[in-house]
């Protein structure tokens, strides 16, 4: 296989394959049934394809996410580049306010991060919260600390919500924002790249298949396995009339897909924007992976591809997909 492209990601200076790998999924908990050594066969096949980037958080399968990432790594730690979250463990509802109210609770958090994952330090860690909450000043604060202590790398954030990312970048010294993007949701174009790239921050994003539908293997009568959280699509109404939409729009795509699946399209046109350091698509196997880190090294749409996407979603446009 030829060698996926790296690129800086923002301020850190860290070198990352343009796609990487989000390991939500392989938690457990929310994406249907996963089987712990189909986990790790995937992570090593990431790695023999030349993936560096993964992506986990405190929260996936209760910390799981994290613990399989960490058995992955031992005695080959240095082959890893790790992004991880903090924010969401006990949040409290009531009062819409993070359990780290204070810079020591929140270093003493990512220490429990790093405990999971079997590691000294992190390359990127994440402010989960994706809104403004009385918190945020620690959060930073804390990940200033952590930076100087050599435990975390780099800090970023992940939200789509423009306010809340300026006021955690006040004093820019974030390196990265990690945003829903997608031909579903293409809002982030709009005032969050430009802000991006004037500011140097590298762009993960998430959702680049809008959780499969633009992989294009649903139906209006596809159902979800029992712990699938994409049930909801189906108990809700407004959601399922939102989903019946998306599925027009992922027909009259396929005439696109000449030459490539229309995975590797929705992933192309994630990476295709100057804002967009990498894209981490999430998998649950290895023939999904395949597919996916192709995408890295199809040749670039051409404009009237982009035509007719536009022509579906507009720049600046479509819907923010949940948990956006
Ligand atoms: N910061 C946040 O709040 C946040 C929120 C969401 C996600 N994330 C991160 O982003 C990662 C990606 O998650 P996402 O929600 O954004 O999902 P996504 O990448 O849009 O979709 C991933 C899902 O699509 C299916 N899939 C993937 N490749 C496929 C292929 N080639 N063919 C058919 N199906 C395929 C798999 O599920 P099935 O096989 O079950 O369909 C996979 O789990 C997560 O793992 C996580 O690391 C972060």
């Amino acid at each position: 296989m030829s060698e996926i492209e790296k690129r800086v990601l923002g301020k850190s200076g860290i070198e990352v394959t343009k796609i990487g790998l989000g390991l939500w999924a392989i938690g457990g908990d929310a994406w249907g049934e996963v089987d712990d050594r189909e986990s790790l066969d995937l992570i090593d096949a990431a790695l023999d394809m030349g993936i560096n980037f993964y992506d986990t958080a405190d929260v996936y399968g209760e910390g799981h996410s994290e613990v399989l990432l960490g058995r992955a790594m031992k005695n080959r730690r240095d082959q890893f580049i790790v992004a991880t979250k903090i924010g969401w463990r006990e949040f409290d509802e009531a009062k819409q306010t993070s359990q780290y109210d204070t810079v020591e609770k929140l270093i003493a958090g990512v220490e429990s991060n790093l405990d999971r994952l079997q590691t000294d330090y992190v390359d990127l860690i994440q402010c989960h919260i994706d809104f403004r909450d009385p918190n945020m000043e620690i959060f930073v604060e804390g990940f200033q600390k952590l930076q100087e202590q050599g435990k975390v790398r780099s800090y970023g954030v992940s939200t789509s919500d423009f306010e809340y990312l300026k006021a955690f970048n006040a004093d820019n010294m974030t390196a990265a924002l990690q945003i829903d993007y997608s031909i579903l949701n293409r809002t982030p174009e709009k005032d969050i790249f430009p802000y991006t790239i004037k500011n140097d921050l590298g762009v993960l994003v998430r959702g680049p298949l809008a959780m499969g539908i633009l992989t294009g293997k649903f139906t209006k009568d596809s159902r979800f396995e029992e712990g699938d959280f994409r049930q909801r699509w189906h108990e809700n109404e407004d959601e399922y009339r939102v989903f019946l939409n998306d599925l027009e729009k992922v027909e009259q795509l396929k005439a696109l897909t000449d030459g490539r699946s229309l995975a590797q399209l929705a992933i192309q046109f994630t990476l295709q924007h100057p804002a967009v350091t990498l894209a981490i698509p999430g998998a649950k196997r290895v023939s999904q992976l395949e597919e996916n880190v192709q995408a890295a090294l199809l040749p670039p749409l051409t404009a009237e591809e982009f035509a007719l996407i536009d022509s579906l979603t507009p720049p600046g446009g479509g819907r923010k997909i949940w948990p956006a």
